[in-house]
């Protein structure tokens, strides 16, 4: 039973062969007409090209209060308050790591410095390095803390264990704010 069925979808496929190349001739042939025919409109046919789509990811992200809300209780949870001073917090007065008031900014300079180059740092926007510094501190060990110079391996380096992806993207999207 299973041979005539193959022999018959041979012969299917020949037969069709012929009408698929007739219908591709065609094709070619209206493709043609019409570029013939937008050459003769001139710049009419240009000006229906679709316009040039906006970038879609806001530069700074918007957070809700809600966001806001629960990033706040992430940075108090996760001891974040106890070393870095937030200056939108009251609650975040720490002064072992650096203060995050204006980290933003900051950041744009950071990861254009030579310094940052050197270390190997592969971040080229503020979210990027911010995400990579609370996941791997001592990747770019930051350069000023409230009591001198910043000391390395005193931030954990656990938080991608004890945060969802989410949590710290939240996180970051709120840093990303700190002009
Ligand atoms: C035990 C103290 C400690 C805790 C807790 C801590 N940090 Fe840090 N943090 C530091 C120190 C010290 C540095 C500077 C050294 C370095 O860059 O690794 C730092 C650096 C950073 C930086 C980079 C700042 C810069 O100027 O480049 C960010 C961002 C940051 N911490 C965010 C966080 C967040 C978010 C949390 C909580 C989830 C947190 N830290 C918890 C001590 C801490």
């Amino acid at each position: 039973m299973s041979q005539p069925t193959y022999i018959q979808s041979t012969n299917t496929n020949q037969q069709l062969r012929r009408p698929l190349l007739l219908t591709l001739a065609l094709i070619g042939m209206s493709a043609f007409v019409m570029i013939f025919a937008s050459g003769c409109g001139g710049n009419a046919a240009a000006a229906e090209i679709a316009p040039i789509q906006a970038p879609q990811v806001a530069a700074v992200p918007i957070l809700s209060p809600d966001q806001i809300a629960t990033a706040r209780e992430l940075l108090v949870s996760q001891g974040c308050v106890g070393c870095h001073t937030i200056g939108m917090f009251p609650e975040a007065q720490g002064l072992i790591g650096p203060n995050l008031t204006h980290i933003a900014t900051e950041v744009e300079q950071i990861i254009l410095s030579p310094e940052y180059k050197a270390s190997g740092g592969a971040a080229v926007n503020v979210g990027q390095y911010l995400y990579e510094s609370i996941l791997v501190p001592p990747l770019y060990v930051a350069p000023d803390c409230p009591m001198g110079e910043c000391p390395n391996y005193v931030m954990p380096q656990n938080f991608g264990d004890r945060m969802t992806n989410e949590q710290i993207n939240l996180i970051v999207d709120l840093f990303s704010t700190f002009k």
